[in-house]
């Protein structure tokens, strides 16, 4: 099959293969083990604004390799739940053994952090080891999520905001259910008050880069519409996060070792796909810093 590229008079240093007109594309013609040019980091920064995640297959970088590309991005993050690799406290581990039987890191579709009151802009993501099948990472658009309500209901999530916490993964939610994240994995032994402290932010939001509105909202951290209960949330975040996981709003990429992947954790939502029970996959990521969404 012929392969489709972005306009070439556009990305003149770079190869951009889209993986459907919504969401996703492959990146090639770039070595990320060496600075890029002004001209060639433009292009992939324009791909990554465009697409909203964009990989590189076979980038076999080192730990000091990916610093470097991640701080063209901004300046990098701490998580408090996730591990560092040893002596890179920047490059946060993504890891599960094979007899590993905990919760899945990320296994609902979320954006990372949201309940930070200036969450991450952007993660980077490299695979180290992967497993021989599955393991996957769904993505979706929340860009196309909101493009593709009516006008009259986008008018009123216009006007909402919605609370956020940690409470689920951390917090005192997290502790009350059965299924705990293996210690290995995560980190297990956070400030459960910090986990249960909320934050609120605009349902919809402007990205700073494209201008374009999205919706925030996503499972794992919103708690309810600010102004409502639980209860009366539930119905209108319940019908969001269907219409948002709609096939036609996502992308799947299949990682192979030492693909390096970005994606916008502002208008894009994502998704550990855990279907590779009894394998072992390892990724190292870095987190860029994003501002206060609006
Ligand atoms: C995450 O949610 O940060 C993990 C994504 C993945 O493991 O694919």
């Amino acid at each position: 099959m012929t392969a489709i590229y972005d306009n070439p008079q556009k990305f003149k240093r770079i190869q951009v293969r889209p993986m459907n007109s919504t969401i996703g594309a492959e990146i090639r013609g770039v070595d990320l083990s060496r600075p890029l040019d002004e001209a060639t980091w433009q292009e992939v920064r324009q791909a990554f604004a465009d697409y909203l995640v964009v990989y590189f297959p076979n980038q076999p970088i080192t730990h000091e390799q990916h610093l470097a590309f991640s701080e063209r991005f901004g300046s990098l993050m701490a998580m408090p739940q996730l591990h560092s690799v040893e002596g890179f406290e920047q490059i946060h581990v993504i890891k599960r053994d094979a007899d590993d039987t905990g919760r899945v890191i990320g296994e609902n579709w979320h954006a990372d952090s949201t309940y930070f009151d200036s969450p991450p802009a952007a993660v980077i993501m490299r695979a180290v080891t992967v497993p021989e099948f599955g393991g996957d990472t769904g993505f979706l658009s929340m860009v196309a999520a909101y493009e593709t309500l009516s006008p009259k209901l986008r008018s009123v999530l216009d006007t909402l905001n919605v609370v956020h916490s940690a409470t689920r993964i951390y917090g005192s939610a997290y502790h009350a259910q059965k299924k705990k994240f293996s210690a290995n994995n995560a980190k297990i032994d956070l400030d459960i008050e910090a986990g249960d402290r909320e934050t609120i932010h605009p349902l919809v939001c402007t990205h700073p880069v494209s201008g374009r509105r999205f919706l925030y909202v996503n499972q794992v951290y919103v708690q309810r519409i600010e102004g409502m209960t639980e209860a009366e949330s539930r119905p209108l975040l319940g019908f969001l996060y269907e219409h948002c996981a709609r096939f036609e709003h996502t992308c799947r990429v299949r990682w192979e070792k030492d693909q390096v992947l970005i994606w916008d954790n502002r208008a894009a939502m994502h998704k550990a796909i855990p279907d590779y029970i009894g394998r072992a996959r390892y990724m190292t990521r870095t987190t860029i810093a994003g501002v206060r969404p609006a």
